[in-house]
This record gives structure tokens, C-alpha cells and sequence, in this order.
């Protein structure tokens, strides 16, 4: 008996299916039913089947420390896309990234024209009111040197993968994401790993820091919040690191934090070998609804075992 209404009980369910799509598309409305899967950010632009064309949505779409980022919009903004993957940091070329972001004053809001893998041959000075938006193409900034955000503010740094970042000359560090004396920073679903130093290194009084959706594996020191111990205006860093992944096959400073406060929120741990989140110098970090999944081959380290370890943080962890 059971088996006898399968049928009629299908086509039911079919029928819902393709009214609820119908009467979406009569609605003839942008913004999709349901996606009550996506975190309060993705939702925010992520719905809408017109993105592409409203891509300055997304700027009032964070959360957290950085607040919304409005000043990177609105009147006097320039749209500038890389054409070109190559680097002169002698000259930069127009249609290259290091032009979009280094040479164009004002607010400017930089897209990819294609999937392209972009070498950095020095570190790339960011500057404030930058919007980097990768999404649409498939960009690596890979196997050169990294992002640097020295003492800028309004920055967005959207949807780019970063693999292989090192010290590309002497004298500078291999960081794939290095802010410096920065404030009002967005770093939203990217991809990093495999780098030669930190992946995303927050330092020297930049605070109001938002680090979201992005995917961080296949790295030893991922996050560092705080370079100095004697850094003290540190204490008045803010960083939010919320919904993202770190893992398979991190180390440890997921985040690292001295002196100042982190809001840690949301994230998945895919294991770790030395720890996750760790703290030194009396820093404040509210761990909340983060998923822990111990590893499988090493020693399970909890979270906080690192401080009643006895580590004050002068070591080199
Ligand atoms: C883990 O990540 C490191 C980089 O930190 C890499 O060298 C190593 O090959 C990775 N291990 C595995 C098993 O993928
Ligand atoms: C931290 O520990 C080291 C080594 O145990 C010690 O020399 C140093 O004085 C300590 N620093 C603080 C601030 O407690």
C-alpha cells in the first residue's frame, strides 16, 4: 500500500516544485526565494541573479569591526579591470593590477577581465578606497610577492586566491595579505595557502578589521594579529574573523592575537597541529560557535590548552 501512492505523491511534489519556481520567475523579482543557507553577508548581494550588474552592492554587505563600506562608493568612483597579468613596479602598465591599485586616485572599484594568474614582483601597495573584485573570473595572485596595506584605510579585498606568496625581494616578507598601520579593511572569500609567511598578518595599530568566508589551507602560521609585543597601541585593535574555513592542514594561528581584541565567530576548523586560536600580551578573544574537528593523527590540543600551558607568548609561536 505504501508503495501505491509513491507515484501520485511524486508527481505532487514535482508540481510544488515547478510552481514555486513559476511563480519566482513571475514575480519577475531579482531577488531569489529562499537561500536561507547563506550566512547574513552572502545573503546580502549573493541572491541576486543581477550581482554582476550591481557589483557595488556588495560594499554594504560586511560585517563586523569594518563596518559597512560605503566610502568605497558613490560619487567619484572609477571602474577599472585588469586586462593584463603582468608587473612592472618600475612602470606599471595600464590594464595591470598594479596600476589599478597604485596609480588611479579617488575611490576605485578594479574587476578581472579573464581568469588570470598574476605575479607579483614586489609587494603591491594598496591604496585606500580600493575595492579588488574578483568575482566573475578565477584570479590567483600567486607564486610573487603579496598585498600590502600600509596605513590605508577602506580597503576590499574580494574574491581572489593567493597561493605560493613570498619574499620576492630583499628586505620585504612573504606575507600574502600584510596590513600595516591600516583601518576599515574588508577581506571577504578568498582562497589563501601554501605561503612562504603569514597569509593574512594584521599589524602595527591597524584595527577595525573584517576577515570573512575565506578558505584557508595547506599553511603553518596562517593568521597573526599583533606582530610586537611591545606594540602596545595593539590594545586598541578590533579584528571580526567570521565564517571561514580553516583547514585541512593548518598549523596554528588561526588567528594568533597579542594585545588587542578578536571576535572569532562561525568558523570551521578542519584540524590543526599545534593549535587553532591562541593569544599572548592579555589580548581579548570571544570564541563563539566555531566547529572544531580534532585531527585525527596528532595530539587533540584544545582551542585555549595553549595558555594553561604556561606560554606567555615570548616564544616563537
Ligand atoms: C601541508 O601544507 C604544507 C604547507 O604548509 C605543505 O608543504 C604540505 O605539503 C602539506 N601537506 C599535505 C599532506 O598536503
Ligand atoms: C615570558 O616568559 C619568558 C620565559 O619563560 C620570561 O623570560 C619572560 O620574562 C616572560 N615575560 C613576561 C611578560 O612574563
Amino acid at each position: 500500500m505504501a508503495n501505491s501512492i509513491t507515484v501520485p505523491a511524486l508527481l505532487t511534489l514535482v508540481l510544488c516544485l515547478i510552481s514555486s519556481t513559476v511563480s519566482t520567475s513571475v514575480d519577475n523579482h531579482p531577488i531569489r526565494r529562499g537561500g536561507g543557507h547563506m550566512n547574513v553577508i552572502d545573503r546580502c548581494w549573493r541572491r541576486n541573479r543581477l550581482w554582476a550588474s550591481r557589483r557595488q552592492r556588495l560594499a554594504s554587505c560586511s560585517a563586523g569591526f569594518a563596518g559597512k563600506m560605503r566610502n568605497n562608493i558613490g560619487p567619484g568612483l572609477r571602474w577599472y579591470v585588469v586586462t593584463n597579468p603582468g608587473d612592472d613596479p618600475a612602470q606599471p602598465r595600464p590594464g595591470t593590477l598594479r596600476y589599478g591599485a597604485t596609480m588611479i586616485p579617488g575611490k576605485v572599484w578594479i574587476t578581472f577581465a579573464h581568469d588570470m594568474q598574476i605575479t607579483l614582483r614586489s609587494p603591491l601597495p594598496i591604496k585606500s578606497y580600493t575595492t579588488l573584485d574578483g568575482r566573475g573570473a578565477v584570479v590567483h595572485i600567486a607564486r610573487g610577492a603579496g598585498l600590502l596595506l600600509n596605513n590605508v584605510h577602506d580597503v576590499i579585498i574580494h574574491g581572489l586566491h593567493f597561493y605560493g606568496n613570498r619574499a620576492a625581494t630583499a628586505g620585504t616578507d612573504g606575507d600574502a595579505i600584510r596590513l600595516v598601520g591600516s583601518r576599515k579593511v574588508w577581506i571577504d572569500h578568498n582562497t589563501l595557502y601554501a605561503g612562504e609567511d603569514g597569509l593574512v598578518d594584521v599589524t602595527r595599530g591597524s584595527t577595525d578589521i573584517t576577515v570573512s568566508n575565506n578558505w584557508f589551507h595547506d599553511h603553518n602560521k596562517v593568521m597573526l594579529l599583533g606582530h610586537d609585543d611591545g606594540f602596545l597601541e595593539d590594545r586598541n585593535m578590533r579584528v571580526t574573523v567570521v565564517f571561514n574555513r580553516f583547514g585541512p592542514n593548518c598549523s596554528q594561528r588561526m588567528p594568533r592575537i597579542r594585545h588587542g581584541y578578536a571576535h572569532v565567530a562561525n568558523n570551521l576548523y578542519d584540524g590543526w597541529v599545534k593549535y587553532a586560536i591562541g593569544g599572548s600580551m592579555n589580548p581579548k578573544v570571544k570564541s563563539e560557535a566555531n566547529l572544531f574537528i580534532a585531527p585525527s593523527n596528532h595530539k587533540k590540543r584544545s582551542p585555549g590548552e595553549r595558555r594553561r600551558m604556561g606560554s606567555n607568548g615570548s616564544g616563537s609561536r
